[in-house]
């Protein structure tokens, strides 16, 4: 008898982030994918908090023993900003989940990556849905890991498109810049299967989260009615017995709210929701090759990822960027996938 193996395996270095923590929650959700670590950058919050959060997570999922390893505390180059008012004091919006039983591991982030990646050449997709500092020093060390990993899925960056922390500048591209302009540099020349696909602020920002989208989810996961309202009185709390749901529901309505003060709309980007989905190739979506450089040194525009999509800097292309995803079947997929954790997350009824 033979038994088949995961059909993706993923390493995450995230910055968790109410988007990263719903991402986690689908990955945990996601039938056939194996998580290999998860390293830990500051950028939503800071580090520790970053790893406590992914560990009480998966904690919440009823993942074991999946390593969560620091890395870098601060960027590269310039000093570390954090977002407490997108994301909440703690990361995870309204929602307060038990401190794990699991710790941090000794190892880190960067030994993490560069261990594992070499350890299965061609098999580790990595996912990227915080800044880049970790994977840029992991660059550092082991310079053939773009060759040697499967593929990369970045959240990052933004396009011939506004900026969402400067006027041109993406938050995770933003925290810190001179990684990731090191780490488009190290994939010039390398073949398009390999380029990094690049989900950038133009598609991630049409992933809008509702109300509805809650409530339905809800529902789905036998859990009742989920109503989150825009007239509800701000920092509401979910009532739901059900951890899943009630995790889902109290994070996303801080989102929500903060969109809402953004003048966006009571609506929430789940921009690393997207590429999770595009690492497991999950969802469908559209990219376009470019070659894609980061502005260091400009006062107004650090941070701003300039994509080359016509060739005009006669430089071979080290990105894909995502062109197109269809945000409905991101929703049905997210719905199905936590509906299912969340039922098997149910606290057992009292008969
Ligand atoms: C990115 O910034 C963070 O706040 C989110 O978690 C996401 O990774 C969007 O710009
Ligand atoms: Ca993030």
């Amino acid at each position: 008898m033979t038994t088949a193996g995961p059909r993706v395996r993923l390493l995450l270095d995230v910055d968790t982030g109410i988007d990263d923590a719903v991402a986690l929650l689908y990955l945990m959700a996601t039938p056939g994918v194996a998580l290999e670590a998860i390293t830990c950058t500051a950028g939503n919050v800071g580090a520790a908090q970053v790893a406590a959060n992914n560990l009480a997570l998966l904690e919440l999922g009823g993942w074991k023993g999946v390593e969560v390893a620091l890395g870098s505390e601060v960027p590269l180059e310039v000093p570390l900003v954090t977002t407490e008012e997108t994301h909440g004091d703690q990361g995870l919006g309204y929602a307060v989940l038990p401190v794990a039983r699991q710790e941090v591991s000794p190892r880190h982030a960067v030994d993490v990556w560069v261990e594992t990646v070499r350890a299965h050449p061609g098999q580790i997709t990595g996912l990227i849905t915080g800044p880049l500092t970790n994977f840029a020093l992991a660059l550092r060390a082991e310079p053939r890991l773009p060759e040697l990993l499967r593929g990369l899925v970045i959240m990052g960056g933004a396009f011939n498109y506004p900026g969402n922390t400067t006027p041109v500048a993406e938050w995770n591209i933003s925290v810190d810049p001179h990684a990731a302009r090191e780490v488009f540099a190290a994939y010039r020349g390398l073949p398009e299967e390999k380029l990094p696909v690049v989900c950038a602020l133009e598609t991630t920002e049409r992933i809008e989260c509702r109300p509805d989208h809650i409530d339905t989810l809800s529902r789905a996961a036998g859990a009742g009615g989920e109503p989150v309202s825009p007239d509800d009185a701000v920092g509401t709390r979910s009532a739901n017995p059900n951890p899943v749901i009630a995790c889902v529901s109290d994070a996303l309505r801080f989102y929500l709210e903060f969109h809402r003060r953004q003048n966006q709309g009571y609506v929430a980007h789940l921009h690393d929701l997207f590429a999770a989905m595009a690492a497991t190739g999950e969802v469908g979506f559209t990219t376009r090759l470019a070659t894609v450089d980061v502005e260091v040194s400009s006062r107004l525009t650090i941070g701003q990822t300039v994509g080359d999509f016509a060739g005009l800097w006669n430089q071979p292309p080290n990105a894909r960027v995502v062109s197109g995803n269809d945000p409905e079947e991101c929703f049905d997929l997210l719905i199905l996938r936590l509906a299912e954790l969340a039922r098997k997350r149910a606290p057992a009824s009292r008969g």
